[in-house]
């Protein structure tokens, strides 16, 4: 009876580009990514609202991909994007067949240009045709250039679960280009920076010192703090998922998801109206005050990320957080057994030690939680003058 066990190293670049006019025919940004000498394919993906906001973005495409010698582009499609687009059971197809269509080989591209949700699902199909084509994503959105978009997984909804069906797929490159942030709603610009503030929490301290000195200006969106933290954020977020260890997340311990695990649990308890951005806040809120109770953390360090999420005009609280079940506990706190459940086994919830710095633990009390979720909503309360 013998057995054989095989290590098989398989090492990924992950290549990440910050710039602005991606498409202006003086940026070689793009053009670089291709390998030179070797004639290839390029479809894209364009999300319908993008191609809505920005009219002349088709064009100024063509004209650049048309420039270089080697790339020939076949398609440029329009699609819907949003959270709805990773529920539909059409999607995985709507989203391979252009690929076959348009003869896309393993040396060729996918472009794919668009918020998180959209990049989730061009992801998927980009990750499966071919058993995997070469995908380039353009993050639209605050939340999608800060955090997902460097992420290394795709997904759509099924079976009623959020990211059911989906993969763990490097893509060829990723171009934050700042100009697509300028066109959301400016909440939801906002928003998307409470994923650097937690990537700041858990990793480097000095950056949140920078976003506590720079609140007023990035609450303000003025563009070079704003795409400064985007970088920032970023660069922590890859860096963790490039050298953390575990980048397809065999194991337990997820720092990124600092202040998740309520956060799921309350977008799904609103049927998500809340978004991920709002719950990340209200989780990082709660998790924060928290380690302080538990004497983690001090109550002024406490006050200080508490003070960056309100500078923010970021929700510490919402009225979810109260909603509860037949035994009258607050359905939110269980989302920490959804969370063991997910991880596949032992909960392990990231704490932070100090500003900047987390570690995993694996048992909360329930009480404690209890009352520093009374805790903020006095003091959200409080602060809407109620
Ligand atoms: N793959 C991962 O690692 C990972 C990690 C975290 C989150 N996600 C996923 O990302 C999704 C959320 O992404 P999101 O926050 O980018 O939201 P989103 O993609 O749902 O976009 C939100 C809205 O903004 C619009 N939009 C996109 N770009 C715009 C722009 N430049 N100007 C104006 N409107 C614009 C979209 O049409 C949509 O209506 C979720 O589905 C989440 O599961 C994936
Ligand atoms: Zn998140």
């Amino acid at each position: 009876m013998a057995q054989h066990n095989f290590d098989i190293p398989v090492t990924f670049r992950h290549r990440i580009r910050f710039t602005k006019d991606a498409f202006s025919p003086a940026n070689a940004i793009v053009k670089d990514l291709f390998e030179s000498g070797r004639s290839c394919r390029v479809v894209v993906y364009m999300e319908s609202e993008i191609s809505r906001l920005f009219p002349t973005l088709k064009d100024e495409l063509t004209t650049y991909l048309e420039a270089i010698e080697e790339v020939t582009l076949t398609e440029i499609l329009e699609m819907p994007g949003g959270e709805v687009c990773k529920i539909s059971k059409t999607q995985i197809m709507d989203g391979i067949s252009p690929i076959e269509r348009n003869k896309i080989d393993r040396h060729s591209y996918v472009f794919c240009i668009g918020g998180g949700a959209f990049l989730d699902v061009v992801g998927l199909a980009a990750a499966t045709a071919h058993r995997g084509v070469r995908l380039v994503r353009f993050p639209t959105t605050t939340l999608s250039q800060d955090d997902s978009g460097v992420g290394v997984k795709n997904g759509i909804n099924g079976f009623g679960k959020k990211n059911f069906i989906g993969s763990f797929a490097v893509p060829y490159a990723v171009v934050n280009d700042f100009r697509f942030l300028y066109t959301q709603p400016e909440d939801v610009c906002r928003g998307g920076l409470v994923e650097a503030v937690k990537v700041a929490l858990v990793k480097d301290g000095e950056f949140f010192e920078w976003m506590e000195e720079h609140t007023d200006a990035l609450r303000a969106l003025e563009p070079e703090v704003l795409e400064e933290a985007v970088e920032r954020s970023a660069v922590l977020h890859a860096k963790h998922i490039a050298l953390g260890g575990d980048p397809f997340e065999t194991g337990s311990s997820r720092p990124l998801d600092y202040g998740h695990w309520s956060a799921h649990k309350l977008e799904q308890l609103t049927d998500f109206a809340l978004s991920h951005a709002e719950a990340v806040s209200v989780g990082v809120a709660l998790d924060t005050l928290y380690a302080s109770k538990q004497g983690w953390l001090t109550a002024e360090e406490c006050e200080r990320v508490l003070a960056v999420l309100e500078g923010l005009l970021l929700p510490i609280w919402h009225e979810s957080v109260d909603l509860r079940d037949d035994q009258g506990r607050r359905r939110v706190i269980n989302g920490l057994e959804e969370f063991r459940e997910h991880l596949g086994g032992r909960l392990t919830v990231l704490m932070l030690k100090s500003l900047g710095e987390g570690f995993d633990l694996h048992e909360l009390d329930e009480d404690c939680l209890d009352e520093c979720l009374e805790e903020l909503k006095k003091r959200s309360a409080a602060a809407l003058g109620v």
